[in-house]
């Protein structure tokens, strides 16, 4: 009788992974072309849209045409979350508690994943497929991570910020995620993309998707679009 039970529980376990990839489609990492990097152009400073207008007209946004982003739009929103807006300090577009930048930007998209290096503006290669079934199944098969054109994935580092701050550490780097996620969803509205923060995820399927370091903690997931 036990053992029956012990069958049952695992059939139970396959089909709820069947159904979740059924839902994200299903795409496994291989092995990236080890350091392969993207120089990413020039971020623009300036633009059409007023701060006003991006406020009012952000709206979280689920639904996503097929559609690719450019380079330059890549270029854009990684700059807004994580860029380097003051050289030589090395202070960047989002403000950071003591200015430790304990954050990490992971971009999947349908050619790969690539991790964001604000030094330089530039991407890193970390896979070489499609992620975004597999990160929608670790987001507990939420079809706006499969259907955006990109999800950003931000990791935290907490050990960055612990070392000054102690134990009020995680909450500063909660509320820096907070910053930086803000940031890419009113670039988002200036590029007319949209975008929808993404808090119900299991952290440790997208770190081993993505084959994180050990330290580094994924936080938030935000897919970005072109609006269906
Ligand atoms: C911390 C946080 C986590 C969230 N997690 C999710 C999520 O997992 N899935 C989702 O569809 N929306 C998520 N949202 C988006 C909220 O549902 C959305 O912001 C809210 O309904 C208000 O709508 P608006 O963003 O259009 O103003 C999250 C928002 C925040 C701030």
């Amino acid at each position: 009788m036990r053992r029956h039970k012990t069958w049952f529980a695992v059939l139970i376990g396959l089909a709820a992974v069947v159904i979740a990839l059924g839902r994200c489609g299903n795409n496994m990492p291989e092995a990236a072309n080890a350091n392969e990097e993207i120089a990413l152009p020039a971020p623009e400073t300036t633009g059409t849209m007023s701060v006003e207008e991006a406020i009012s007209k952000r709206r979280s946004v689920r639904s996503f045409q097929d559609r690719e982003l450019s380079l330059a739009e890549v270029s854009q929103l990684a700059w807004a979350a994580q860029g380097i807006t003051a050289p030589t300090r090395g202070l960047r577009a989002a403000p950071s508690a003591g200015a430790l930048y304990p954050l990490e930007l992971y971009l999947v998209k349908s050619d790969g994943a690539y991790h964001y290096v604000p030094a330089g503006h530039k991407l890193v290669k970390v896979a070489s497929e499609d992620l975004r079934g597999s990160l929608c199944a670790a987001a507990l098969g939420q079809s706006s991570v499969r259907e955006a054109a990109m999800d950003v994935v931000i990791a935290a580092v907490f050990e960055r910020t612990t070392g000054k701050y102690g134990e009020r550490a995680a909450m500063y780097v909660h509320t820096e995620a907070g910053h930086v996620a803000e940031n890419i969803h009113l670039q988002a509205v200036a590029l007319g993309l949209g975008s929808v923060p993404i808090g119900a995820f299991n952290p440790q399927q997208i770190s081993n998707l993505l084959a994180l370091p050990t330290d580094q903690v994924p936080i938030y997931l935000i897919p970005v679009g072109y609006p269906r």
